[in-house]
């Protein structure tokens, strides 16, 4: 996930101030690189970009003294191309008179560089931003005016994307959006386009909204939109935001944890775009395909990802893999592995020291070392030999939710590939999570009363839904501190029974081919004046044994590959039953007590 903004003023003006400050406020959305630019009405483009932070960029460059009246900022959350100088934006056309910046992936990029090469054109990067400029220059170099030359461009542009340009010679700017964040704010001296609308708030709060396969051309005194469709004029006024600027961070969501599990469907989506792309996928299995023995090692809510992700290997791989928690690796494992084995590090921050620690011990032993990370250019990224980007984009609520959910959906691709399976399926998958969200939300107010004051439960699954089931519990620990156990559900009869009483809570997440056995784990604790929530497809057989149900949507799959996407889907269920059960509490789902979003300490 990426930033942009741009803007047109009547004047000329002190520009480096506010983009500094627009660049700021688009911080969240990743700042492996910063850039900024303007344009005069002629002479040369001032660019000025590189690696690194706003405030350590914009000094190092002297952002401040950059005037004009019109101006691009861009921040990059690295995905196509390292986070180095060159592949930052925004980016030049071949001779220098457009520049522009997109945020978003253009999946297909490496085809797209290789044509522009051959036409002639100076290809200096190898990131998707530039793509998008050199997809324009080729149409202005036909003779096209900008608003028909980007309309041509998004013929040859695959994903979702925004981006904003600007020609040397111009009084305007232009932006399209088509698939990722884009709002106009507008105010009597300017105009500006920003990713998101806390990037222009501060600057107006009279904005205009753009939807999906239309350009906005912008200059100091008005704007005007055309459809990509058909080139027609697009009448829309504009309107007042009452929203603070906090709730326009959250995008009008009340916390970050339910912004972030609704984001679930399109960072689903953008992953398996991208993974359908990189050749760091065959990479990724051409090492495990070598490999004596393959460990997966993570911690929290990463970890319950590579259980369930050794699961998957497992059925469609037919390889075992041993997921270990970090910390425990050395001791448990330290003397058995050797150059021969891999080991899949997961972990979203790329900076928990305790994963750190078991690469380092990795390493020490000539071991293969594979990452999922999601915050890219982080510490694993650069020391692993294969790095596979989770692409969800900052994730700010320390409860990890659309991180999770990538990660197996990572392992859960990785596996079918290696398998030799159809990976096509899984393109249903973002459109599951938001009929299981749907699903989710119509059914969940009488559980989360039933739950409401219980300080101690249980959460319960069997094969594939026994990592769910840890990490149903972990959600309710972090976010309701209530103490929520979770454990293999034939486990539970040996010993944790006892804990059994009336009205007692149990939460049993069912699969589809385990319910037999699920069954009589209900019965063992309703017998004994237990209660059970069952949550998983719809079977009759749990309605008539549960005391209460939730049921998620039978994923319209391939037979074979339905309870492994139900398991992926059945952790939705219980994001959002321990975050109602949160606010039930009074507490800050975001922010819970005594935890960090990332720990790099021992
Ligand atoms: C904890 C977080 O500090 O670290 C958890 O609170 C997270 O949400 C765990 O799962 C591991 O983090 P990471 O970045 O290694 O996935």
């Amino acid at each position: 996930m990426c930033g942009i903004f741009g803007i047109v003023t009547r004047e000329i003006t002190e520009l480096g101030p506010i983009l500094v400050g627009a660049g700021e406020r688009l911080s969240y959305r990743g700042y492996d690189t910063v850039g900024a630019a303007t344009l005069p009405r002629e002479g040369e483009i001032d660019l000025r970009k590189d690696a690194g932070k706003v405030q350590e960029v914009a000094e190092k460059y002297n952002f401040a003294e950059m005037t004009g009246d019109r101006a691009i900022l861009q921040l990059r959350w690295a995905t196509f191309g390292a986070p180095s100088k060159i592949n930052s934006q925004p980016h030049l056309d071949s001779d220098g008179d457009l520049v522009g910046a997109h945020n978003g992936n253009v999946v297909n990029n490496v085809e797209l560089r290789e044509e522009f090469q051959a036409e002639g054109m100076v290809v200096r990067s190898e990131n998707d931003g530039e793509s998008c400029v050199h997809a324009v220059e080729r149409y202005v170099d036909q003779g096209y005016e900008m608003v028909e030359a980007i309309r041509m461009a998004t013929l040859d542009l695959e994903g979702d994307y925004s981006f904003v340009i600007g020609k040397v010679g111009e009084d305007h700017l232009y932006a399209i959006k088509m698939g990722s964040g884009l709002v106009a704010g507008i105010r009597e001296d300017m105009v500006c386009i920003g990713s998101d609308l806390p990037s222009i708030l501060p600057l107006t709060r009279e904005i205009v909204r753009l939807y999906d396969g239309e350009i906005i051309s912008f200059w100091a005194g008005g704007y005007e939109i055309t459809s990509v469709e058909d080139g027609s004029t697009i009448e829309r006024d504009p309107e007042i935001v009452e929203d603070s600027m906090e709730a326009a961070q959250k995008g009008g969501y009340p916390h970050f944890m339910l912004k972030e599990i609704h984001e679930q469907s399109q960072v689903a989506g953008e992953l398996l775009d991208m993974l359908d792309k990189i050749p760091e996928v065959d990479q990724f299995i051409e090492k495990l395909e070598g490999a004596r023995d393959i460990y997966v090692i993570a911690c929290g809510t990463s970890y319950h990802a590579g259980l369930l992700g050794s699961i998957y290997l497992n059925k469609f791989a037919g390889r075992s893999a041993i997921p270990v928690l970090a910390p425990q690796f050395a001791a448990q494992y330290g003397n058995a592995v050797g150059p021969e084995d891999v080991g899949i590090f997961i972990t979203q921050s790329g900076e928990t020291k305790d994963v750190i620690n078991a690469v380092d011990a990795a390493r020490e032993r000539g071991m293969g070392v594979l990452d999922l990370v999601n915050v890219v250019g982080s510490t694993l990224t650069l020391i692993s030999d294969v790095h596979l980007p989770l692409v969800c984009g900052y994730e700010i609520s320390v409860p990890a939710t659309k991180t999770y959910l990538n990660q197996v959906l990572a392992l859960l691709y990785i596996a079918l590939r290696w398998g030799g399976h159809d990976t096509t399926p899984l393109r249903k998958i973002p459109g599951l999570i938001n009929l299981t969200l749907e699903k989710t939300e119509e059914q969940i107010k009488p559980l989360v009363e039933k739950l409401d004051g219980w300080d101690d439960l249980y959460s319960l699954g069997y094969g594939l839904t026994f990592p769910v089931a840890l990490e149903g519990a972990l959600k309710f620990k972090e976010i309701t501190y209530a103490h929520c156990e979770g454990m293999l559900s034939t486990e539970f009869k040996h010993g944790p029974l006892s804990a059994v009483y009336d009205g007692y809570p149990v939460i049993f997440t069912a699969g589809p081919e385990d319910i037999p056995l699920i069954v009589s784990g209900i019965n063992e604790v309703t017998c004994r004046g237990g209660h059970v929530i069952a949550i998983g497809l719809e079977d009759p057989r749990l309605k008539a044994n549960a005391q209460q149900i939730l049921t998620i949507p039978w994923p319209d799959l391939p037979e074979e590959l339905v309870p492994a996407a139900a398991a992926l889907l059945s952790a939705v269920p219980l994001q959002l039953l321990s975050y109602h059960c949160s606010l039930a509490r009074g507490y800050d789902p975001d922010f819970p007590r005594n935890l960090s979003k990332t720990l790099t300490v021992d």
